[in-house]
């Protein structure tokens, strides 16, 4: 069936609105007040502690779409469906139905409104292990509903079981739907998983019955949930008969430009190929990322801003490989705000941060990539008449530090060339620094919120620093950004000019203040207007006529939030600024910490 992806987004949230589940917003791409993650990379990642327990103010069924980035895959993309940034569909159970409707509806979603016929369908469950039992169940769902054994295929953990999506969390068995392109299989072992491209996974609906803890072991939750995902971008390309994702009208605007702008062919046509794909990927998921309404994320060296650094200059290097003249992010991003500023008006809010954020650094790449690359074939070419294959991990350092290259980049050249690298000796060059980015990726490939006592407590002290600020400051000093780690907080907000020093110890004082009263931290769910007319602080607008938590320190601070925080301000100890610097024009950061560690 011939659908747009405006069509499918609004059919799908209607289909799961009609079985009583509740449109929620998607989240925001940047996680707030979650040191362990740099994105949000699937629909259930805000909804964790729902899953494991929490109430969540919508109900027990829920749907929406998710904007996400994953940059596990990051070297597939370029192929006919892989991609670091997607939307993600998804329907939850939280501790509602189970496997019968979530399969049901899935089979009847895909086949009565989107027009699959089922002999296209191919499924997968889990065949068990770990003591965990082969999900019979999914199986015989799926056979009552017409597949045959013969398109249900049982595969193990690493196919068929998703999460958690950190080190410990939710997780569970899960039952993959593929849709069968049509074109020829590949050989007799062809089957659903199969790197080939005939089967497209487009949904996956995850039961997560078990909570992985700490040492490994997979505890039952006490509630049943769903988790379901289905990718926009693959599903659109399957509906209307396309071979890739690039053919869609997500893509297409952006694939022609690209080609226009191409002045150079590689010799050979499948690099052309990968590299526009590449390009348009790339740029698409920095764009989304430059865009957040929650923004913050700029190109830099270390975590979040060093993925958004690596996207773009791994486009720069692509762009330059087909002869793309310099400037061009600027034309790629305005294709891609005018594509999806009807569904994330965002990106046209931050059109100009967008632009100027690509072309700064775009030019500060162009600078050092030339002198780079000499660098790089300098050294690459004595290598290979020495016979050797291993390029050191001080120039892959040094590639790094002088020109600019992020390690991954290297690897690429290098790997071009016949050359690996010695990541390792990369690591011992880089340890300080490189401590931080590591615990940035790894951060990224885990995924769940740390929510540990600490986080917890110095998210409460954001929410009277911020309002102290406006008692000091003016209402005016609203929130702009926040990141959290276990060591300190960090908040940005509007003001104009430096704070004085009295200002500064007026709003500690304030703060600890608050401390000292030990107020109780309550929570109240509500809707947005009912919020803001109570006079809560909402930093975010939320698309849907749904209820938001509210929380309350006392009678001191109220504000829009999905928490976690502390029970009592008395719980934080003591407040102390470290820093007040600028963060950006009219924008002010303040670093502080909280003195009971506990
Ligand atoms: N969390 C699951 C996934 O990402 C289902 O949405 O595939």
């Amino acid at each position: 069936m011939q659908m747009t992806a405006d069509q499918l987004r609004d059919n799908y949230l209607k289909f799961f609105e009609s079985k009583g589940h509740k449109i929620i917003s998607g989240a925001s791409l940047i996680p707030e007040n979650d040191p362990t993650v740099l994105f949000t990379t699937a629909g259930m990642h805000p909804l964790v502690p729902y899953l494991l327990g929490e109430k969540h103010p919508s109900g027990t069924r829920l749907t929406d779409v998710q904007k996400c980035v994953r940059t596990g895959d990051i070297d597939a993309v370029g192929d006919t469906c892989h991609l670091t940034f997607f939307e993600m569909l998804g329907n939850w159970s939280l501790g509602d139905y189970f496997k019968k409707e979530a399969i049901e509806w899935s089979f009847e979603f895909l086949t009565r409104h989107l027009g699959f016929a089922p002999e296209q369908i191919s499924v997968t469950v889990f065949q068990g292990e770990d003591n965990i039992p082969r999900d019979d169940e999914s199986s015989a769902i799926w056979r009552s509903l017409g597949i045959p054994d013969s398109r249900i295929h049982a595969l193990p953990k690493e196919d068929n079981w998703w999460g958690p999506a950190g080190a410990t969390g939710p997780c569970g068995p899960d039952t993959e739907m593929f849709i069968d392109n049509g074109q020829p299989a590949c050989g007799a072992e062809c089957r659903p998983g199969c790197r080939c491209g005939k089967y497209v996974e487009i949904w996956n609906d995850v039961f997560m019955q078990y909570n992985k803890t700490a040492e490994g072991a997979y505890e039952p939750l006490k509630q049943h949930n769903v988790d379901t995902g289905m990718g926009v971008e693959r599903t659109i390309c399957m509906l209307n008969g396309y071979a890739t994702v690039y053919e869609t009208e997500l893509f297409a605007p952006l694939m022609a430009k690209i080609k226009e702008l191409s002045a150079a062919r590689p010799e050979n046509p499948d690099s052309a190929v990968r590299a526009e794909r590449i390009i348009a990927d790339h740029m698409r998921t920095s764009v989304f990322i430059l865009g957040d309404p929650k923004g913050g994320v700029k190109p830099g060296n270390v975590g979040a801003n060093y993925v958004l650094r690596r996207l773009i200059r791994r486009s720069v290097r692509y762009a330059k490989m087909l002869g793309i003249a310099p400037g061009y992010t600027r034309s790629l991003a305005e294709i891609v705000i005018d594509n999806y500023k009807h569904v994330y008006p965002e990106l046209d809010r931050n059109r100009q941060t967008i632009i100027d954020e690509l072309t700064a650094e775009e030019e500060r790449f162009e600078k050092t990539l030339t002198a780079g690359q000499r660098e790089f074939d300098k050294v690459a070419s004595a290598l290979t008449q020495h016979g050797q294959t291993v390029l050191s991990g001080r120039t892959a350092f040094k590639l790094y530090d002088t020109y600019g290259f992020p390690l991954d980049f290297t690897r690429e050249l290098a790997e071009e060339q016949g050359l690996s690298v010695d990541v390792n000796g990369y690591d011992a060059a880089f340890k300080k620094h490189q401590e931080l980015s590591k615990q940035g990726d790894a951060n990224f490939k885990g995924g769940l919120a740390d929510n540990s006592a600490v986080t917890t407590r110095l998210h409460t002290a954001t929410h009277l620093l911020h309002k102290a600020l406006q008692i000091v400051l003016g209402p005016h000093a609203l929130q702009k950004g926040s990141n959290i780690t276990p060591e300190r907080l960090r908040f940005d907000f509007a003001h104009p000019e430096k704070m004085t020093t009295e200002q500064i110890s007026q709003v500690e004082e304030i703060v600890n203040e608050q401390i000292k009263r030990g107020l109780p931290v309550t929570v109240t769910a509500m809707t947005l207007e009912d919020a803001k007319a109570k006079g809560a602080t909402a930093l975010f607008a939320a698309k849907y006529d749904e209820q938001v938590k509210v929380y309350a320190a006392g009678d001191f601070s109220m504000e829009v939030c999905g928490g976690p925080h502390v029970e009592n301000t008395g719980e934080l100890g003591g407040f102390k600024i470290l820093k007040e610097e600028s963060s950006s024009a009219g924008v002010r950061r303040i670093k502080a910490v909280i003195t009971n560690k506990g």
